[in-house]
């Protein structure tokens, strides 16, 4: 009796008593993949089937699926003792992908496919009962690595062939069942279930739905300088001010002021996409910043990520090159802001789990949205009282506004407002964001940093010395007690991007001034 028997079979030969087979797969660790072999052994003894070398729970159901879908593709499984192999075992395996590369190293095992087909692909897929292949999350940053790591030919599910597709020099098989993978590898297709499977190529990428235009915006001139001041400084932003005046058309509309990603950026950012399982493909790489605006409702893990399995990136990775906007931000749950801390400090998530830790890079522009108190009323009618409105801003703790550099105010829209005045469309205001983002990148060249919000306060002023005459208002400002030292800093990294975007070599007192203002307007602290 051959190892594994086609259930009505003719034609096959005889398979070895016992056999090995060899198929890869990518096992991912944070963002970085890593390949894995898969072998299958089938030995003579009591029938069994067991999966060695650190899998996780998800992986050790695997044994399930690929005994029902092999079944389902018109074979069945040797009455043998199988022992399939990931290796190397120290890396931790996550998730259902490693389903389609355990199946096929058993046909390879059972000769059922060619062994030497098999060895030449990677293989990324979660099997169903019924056979067919499910697409899995995280297939741009596998493909990626495998081509890397000098495997150019994958097998995916035809939903995941897209994805795959955007990893340069990937030679990419679609397949919609284990049928379609067994006859790709060499099966007789008269022996197998098998479906017909698309020949999927790389769409052109489609333009992004319309985010709008800076010119939607009237009036609210200083609420757009303070825009503009953010995406050519990468500061972190609060907007105070009544319902209605333009904050949440605003923040949507700094993505559209912010330069492209750099090609780097662009794959980080799509595998971060593709791990979160909410990549759209058709879209190609994602090559303009990501504008994520989660829910004050979000939970914790919503925000920063996790589960079980293969953790799910949360808002602070999605927003990764991007914006991670907090409308209603007092709103949120106190602890899941004190969560952001620690990405907007590290630009990184870490992620700790039994098997090591997974990493997520997290370097987003933090913009908040607020209402001057709880009631959501405007000045006129609005009565709380200034005890009541500070505890409303409480929760927007100090740790967090700390490391935000521009505090605006936004007055509610008059009648006047609208009188047809022409606003600056986005592009035009891009264009100052670029030149000025190349002029601090430029003068931090030696320095880890590319944009003035990055750069530390003591280095600030031990590096780039202003003259005290300039920085009068400052001085003024901390003697009379109005801001703090701290506060001192962050006026200083405005007031250079300031004075970027006006084409100066170094701030002047009206840039001093300018940066003084956008700060004054938030809540006490
Ligand atoms: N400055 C503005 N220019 C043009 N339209 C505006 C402006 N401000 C508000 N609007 C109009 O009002 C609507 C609400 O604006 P938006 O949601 O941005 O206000 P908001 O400040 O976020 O208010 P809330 O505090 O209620 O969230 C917009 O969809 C737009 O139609
Ligand atoms: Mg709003
Ligand atoms: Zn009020």
């Amino acid at each position: 009796m051959s190892a594994i028997a086609k259930v009505s079979g003719n034609g096959i030969a005889s398979a070895p008593r016992s056999g090995l087979g060899l198929s890869r797969s990518v096992g991912l660790v944070g963002l970085r993949g890593h390949v894995v072999e898969v072998e299958a052994h089938l030995a003579q003894g009591l029938p069994g089937f067991a999966i060695v070398g650190l899998p996780d729970a998800a992986l050790s159901e695997s044994r399930d699926r690929v005994r029902a879908a092999i079944a389902s593709t018109g074979l069945a499984l040797p009455h043998r003792r199988i022992t399939v192999n990931l290796a190397p075992a120290s890396l931790p395996k996550r998730g259902s992908g490693f389903d389609l590369a355990i199946a096929v190293a058993l046909l390879a095992a059972a000769r059922i496919v060619r062994p030497q087909e098999c060895a030449k692909f990677v293989m990324l897929g979660e099997l169903g009962l019924d056979g067919r292949v499910h697409p899995v999350r995280g297939v741009l940053p596998a493909v990626a690595a495998a081509v890397a790591q000098g495997h150019r030919r994958i097998v995916v599910a035809a939903q995941n062939a897209r994805e795959a597709a955007l990893v340069p020099d990937a030679e990419v098989h679609p397949v919609a069942s284990l049928g379609d993978a067994a006859v790709l590898l060499g099966a007789d297709p008269g022996d197998v279930v098998s479906s017909d499977s698309p020949v999927i190529t790389a769409d052109q990428a489609v333009p992004r739905a319309d985010v709008g235009d800076l010119s939607d915006v009237v009036g609210q001139h200083q609420a757009r300088y303070a825009l503009e001041i953010a995406a050519a400084g990468g500061h972190h932003m609060l907007m105070v001010g009544p319902p209605g005046a333009g904050k949440t058309m605003l923040a949507k509309r700094l993505p559209t002021i912010l330069p492209d990603l750099t090609d780097e950026q662009a794959v980080e950012v799509t595998a971060i996409h593709s791990l979160a399982g909410s990549l759209d493909p058709s879209l190609g790489l994602i090559r303009r910043p990501p504008f994520e605006a989660p829910h004050h409702t979000a939970t914790a893990a919503a925000i920063v990520g996790g589960g079980s399995g293969l953790p799910r990136p949360g808002a602070v990775s999605l927003a990764h090159c991007g914006t991670l906007f907090l409308d209603e931000s007092p709103e949120f749950k106190s602890s899941v802001l004190q969560t952001l801390r620690q990405p907007i400090e590290a630009g990184e998530l870490v992620i700790h789990r039994s098997g090591g830790v997974a990493r997520y890079p997290a370097r987003f522009q933090l913009v908040m949205a607020a209402n001057p108190c709880p009631c959501g009323m405007d000045e006129q009618r609005c009565q709380c009282t200034s005890l009541v409105q500070r505890r409303y801003f409480s929760r927007l703790s100090g740790p967090l506004l700390d490391r935000v550099d521009l505090h605006c105010q936004l007055r509610g829209i008059r009648l006047g407002d609208m009188s047809g005045e022409q606003m600056e469309s986005s592009a035009s205001v891009a264009l100052r964001v670029s030149a000025a983002r190349s002029a601090a990148a430029k003068r931090l060249q030696d320095t880890p940093w590319t944009l003035n919000s990055q750069v530390p306060g003591p280095w600030l002023r031990q590096n780039w010395s202003i003259r005290d005459a300039v920085l009068e208002p400052v001085q003024q400002a901390i003697s009379r007690g109005h801001i703090s030292m701290r506060a001192a800093d962050r006026i200083l990294r405005v007031a250079w991007t300031v004075a970027d975007l006006a084409g100066r070599a170094a701030p002047d007192r009206s840039d001093v001034s300018a940066a003084l203002a956008l700060r004054a307007g938030g809540p006490a602290q």
